[in-house]
């Protein structure tokens, strides 16, 4: 145990720096030039990407988080209909299946049996295929399924799922684009996704080195009883990760919500004793989500913005501001993702729990 963990204190926390090898091992061999291979999903993707026409996402935990920030992908980059839904609500509801649909499961395990259930039954209602992007290569789910794309992360021994959702998420991206490329893409916006993509390893690289900054700020959250996370857009998946993986390591009650609902019930909860994290990439709903946060503000909440190195947002009394480097929209979750891991882990370190292993959770969940 102790040597394969090697110089880090836990699992997680190795798992956590190893990123940048883990998506760096999934793009190895999937990108030619400007394009992504469609062949890396099997030699049958090319023919059945060309007759896709709405994608269906299964998935349960963090992987349902991955899930969840590729329909902005899948929507906005392939212009394919898509939708996303946990395992066990989706196996358990009459649906109508969209003609021509392709259904993906999302999984590090593979075994998890509510998203293998969900994958049996698609296959007995009418998709035209079905997709795994997963972890384990001699798992059910990469069995059973038509297609499949396998994240190279590597094991993933810390229950709270880290490198297994960024590499869905480069998996998630590859998906888009093969699928756009058969769609709404054009040549030149796939050679930026996939520019963007060679880069990725070195820009998570240099988030890493956030890590003593936000080993300090970890103790701002040790006493507290609550943390709110706020994102818009493709961030709100990521502030519901960043939520997740505080509740599941520190066992600190958090919950995210899309900044555009804080006046719909959780601007109640705020004050000095609430932390209020947000997620604040340079795009278009940064106004947007800059007028959300001074409601926090107004009513005496602290502030913890992660925010982009050109985000025009200055420390102030009950304003943290934590830069990370330049990045682009399309990444920007993949980004972004990673200071809410270390928060996690650094909190949790310093509450004491056991990181690896957090009461009552299973790395795996095979039983219903
Ligand atoms: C469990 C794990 C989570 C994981 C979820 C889905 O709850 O503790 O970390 O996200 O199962 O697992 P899967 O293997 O299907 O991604």
């Amino acid at each position: 145990d102790a040597a394969e963990r090697g110089e880090y204190r836990h699992f997680m926390l190795k798992e956590i720096f190893e990123q940048p090898r883990a998506i760096a091992d999934t793009l190895e061999g999937r990108l030619v030039g400007t394009r992504v291979l469609p062949e890396s999903f099997g030699n049958l993707a090319p023919e059945i990407f060309s007759r896709v026409k709405a994608v269906t996402l299964v998935a349960c935990g963090t992987s349902y988080h991955a899930a969840l920030v590729a329909r902005y992908w899948i929507e906005a980059l392939a212009g394919l209909p898509c939708t996303v839904e946990v395992a066990s609500e989706y196996r358990y509801r009459k649906q109508v299946v969209p003609a021509e649909a392709l259904f993906v499961t999302l999984s590090q395990s593979g075994e998890t049996a509510d998203t293998l259930a969900a994958l049996r039954l698609a296959k007995a209602s009418g998709f035209a295929a079905t997709l795994a992007i997963c972890n384990v290569p001699e798992s059910s789910l990469v069995r059973e399924s038509d297609l499949v794309l396998l994240t190279h992360a590597g094991p993933e021994i810390g229950v709270a799922s880290t490198k297994a959702f960024t590499t869905q998420l480069v998996a998630l991206l590859l998906m888009t684009v093969a699928l756009g490329h058969e769609n709404a893409l054009s040549d030149t916006a796939e050679a930026h996704v996939v520019a963007l993509l060679r880069a990725l390893p070195a820009k998570v690289e240099a988030v890493l080195d956030l890590d003593d900054r936000i080993a300090a700020l970890a103790e701002v959250f040790v006493d507290k009883q609550h943390t709110l996370f706020l994102g818009r857009g493709e961030q709100y998946p990521i502030a519901m990760e960043g939520a997740l993986k505080l509740k599941e390591i520190s066992y600190i009650h958090a919950e995210a919500y899309p900044a555009g609902e804080l006046k719909h019930g959780p601007l109640a909860l705020i004050d000095e004793q609430m932390p209020v994290v947000a997620v604040a990439p340079n795009n278009a709903l940064l106004e947007k989500l800059k007028s959300n946060l001074e409601e926090v503000r107004a009513r005496g909440g602290q502030l913890y913005v992660f925010a982009d190195l050109h985000v025009p947002m200055v420390e102030d009394e009950g304003v943290t501001v934590i830069r990370l480097p330049e990045t682009d929209d399309l990444i920007d979750p993949i980004i972004f993702t990673i200071p809410l891991q270390l928060l996690a882990y650094h909190v949790a370190v310093l509450k004491g729990t056991d990181v690896d292993q957090p009461r009552n959770l299973a790395k795996s969940v095979t039983v219903e």
